[in-house]
């Protein structure tokens, strides 16, 4: 069977989904091509620290009031080292600016319905995505769903299939760099049904290792420490994670972490990856596709949600004005975001985490750079300008 769109969007995570959106507020036809199902789709745990930006941009689609009402406004983050919490105030520090936690799986539910709402279509369960003729003025996607090989004509495709996708490989390896970092460490994270045990999110440096507290729900703590990469979750029992999170969270002034069932336990590999360019002809990559970061800074979903609001904006120039410089700017123009996100996101993990070979000369350069960013005011701004995150036009 042949069908036709304008862009052909592979992947269904925020990047595929706010792109479709996006274009069809300015009257643009898309179809996405999801491999997953719907429930697997709305139920994957993944990040949750969304920028002002994205807020912004949710609340102009339309989409913020689920997220108003459920979602958390945090106005700072705490440091916590030797034993003591110092608060980044981005409120004052970043001009009145802040973050809202609200689970990416929430975010994702409320995309599918408001796509599904207009009338748009989102192909679940498909099998065996392939690319065709990207360098051409034709591409086409062919793929199987309920059964039925299908052919996809597009005037574009875009790759928002994260960073397992295939869309990449489109892309001949004469015509891309990739840059790649592994860390020497993992995050093992948890799900624990307890309140949360603070008002913002907690970073900490200690001795033993990394740990950080964040929230999902009033009712649902979500905690990391750092581990070994390649250990096996089931080498941790339950007491065992929360009491390695009472020794690195402890502080000298008798914090205590509220504590109940743990419901979920994984550990999560850290790396940085970019490819340049995010195009080759007419697939142009967004989000985990074309860039990962390790999730220290918490940039993941917000980096894929600009790379989708400049592509929309070029493909609607293309349409509308029939002009191609916003297309042709396109990876140059996310890449200065991209790697905006990747160095910060690299110096909160070099600053926060034990690295495996470090010694006591590298230990004292951690402490200094915190206790630096915790007492100057400028140090300060610069770590609240970048978590906010920067304007959509920097
Ligand atoms: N065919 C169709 N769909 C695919 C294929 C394929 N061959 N390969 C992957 N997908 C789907 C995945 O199942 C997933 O739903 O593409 C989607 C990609 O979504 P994400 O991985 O969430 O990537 P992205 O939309 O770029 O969002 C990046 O998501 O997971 C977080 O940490 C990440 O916060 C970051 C954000
Ligand atoms: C999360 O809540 O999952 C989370 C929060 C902050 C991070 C990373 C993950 O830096």
């Amino acid at each position: 069977m042949n069908r036709r769109t304008r862009v052909g969007i592979i992947g269904a995570g925020p990047a595929g989904l706010m792109l479709s959106l996006l274009l069809s507020t300015e009257g643009i036809d898309s179809l996405v091509l999801e491999s997953r199902s719907r429930e697997e789709v709305e139920t994957t745990i993944r990040a949750g620290v969304l920028e002002q930006g994205t807020v912004d941009l949710l609340t102009e689609m339309g989409l913020g009031e689920r997220m108003k009402r459920e979602g958390a406004l945090h106005h700072g983050i705490e440091l916590r080292f030797d034993g003591e919490g110092h608060r980044i105030d981005f409120y004052e520090l970043a001009n009145g600016r802040a973050i809202t936690l609200y689970p990416q799986h929430e975010v994702l539910k409320d995309l599918i319905a408001a796509r599904l709402n207009q009338g748009g279509h989102i192909l679940f369960n498909v099998n065996d995505v392939q690319l065709y003729d990207v360098s051409s003025s034709q591409p086409r996607l062919r793929f199987v769903h309920e059964n039925e090989q299908i052919e996809l004509h597009c005037d574009f495709i875009a790759g928002c299939d994260g960073f397992h996708g295939v869309a990449r490989s489109s892309i001949p390896e004469a015509k891309q760099q990739v840059f790649t970092r592994s860390y020497p460490f993992g995050w093992l994270g948890i799900l624990m049904e307890a309140p949360p045990s603070a008002k913002e999110l907690i970073y900490t440096y200690s001795e033993r290792g990394f740990a950080l507290v964040s929230t999902r729900s009033p009712e649902l703590q979500r905690l990391y420490i750092q581990c070994d990469p390649n250990d096996d979750i089931a080498n941790w029992s339950d007491a065992m994670i929360l009491e390695e999170l009472q020794l690195r969270l402890a502080t000298r002034d008798n914090w205590k972490l509220l504590v109940g069932p743990i419901i979920q336990k994984s550990i999560l590999a850290m790396r940085s990856f970019v490819i340049e360019p995010m195009q080759y002809g007419r697939l142009f990559l967004a989000g985990d596709a074309a860039h990962i970061v390790p999730p220290t800074g918490a940039k993941g979903l917000n980096l894929a949600v600009a790379d989708v609001r400049h592509l929309a904006r070029a493909l609607t120039m293309f349409y509308k004005q029939n002009q191609t410089h916003l297309l042709e700017a396109y990876s140059t123009t996310c890449l200065r975001r991209v790697w905006r996100a990747e160095h910060f996101s690299w110096w909160m993990t070099s600053m926060l985490h034990r690295f495996p070979d470090d010694d006591a000369f590298q230990q004292r350069m951690q402490r200094a750079q915190l206790d630096y960013t915790v007492r100057s005011r400028v140090a300060a701004t610069s770590l609240a300008e970048n978590y906010v995150g920067l304007p959509f036009d920097w």
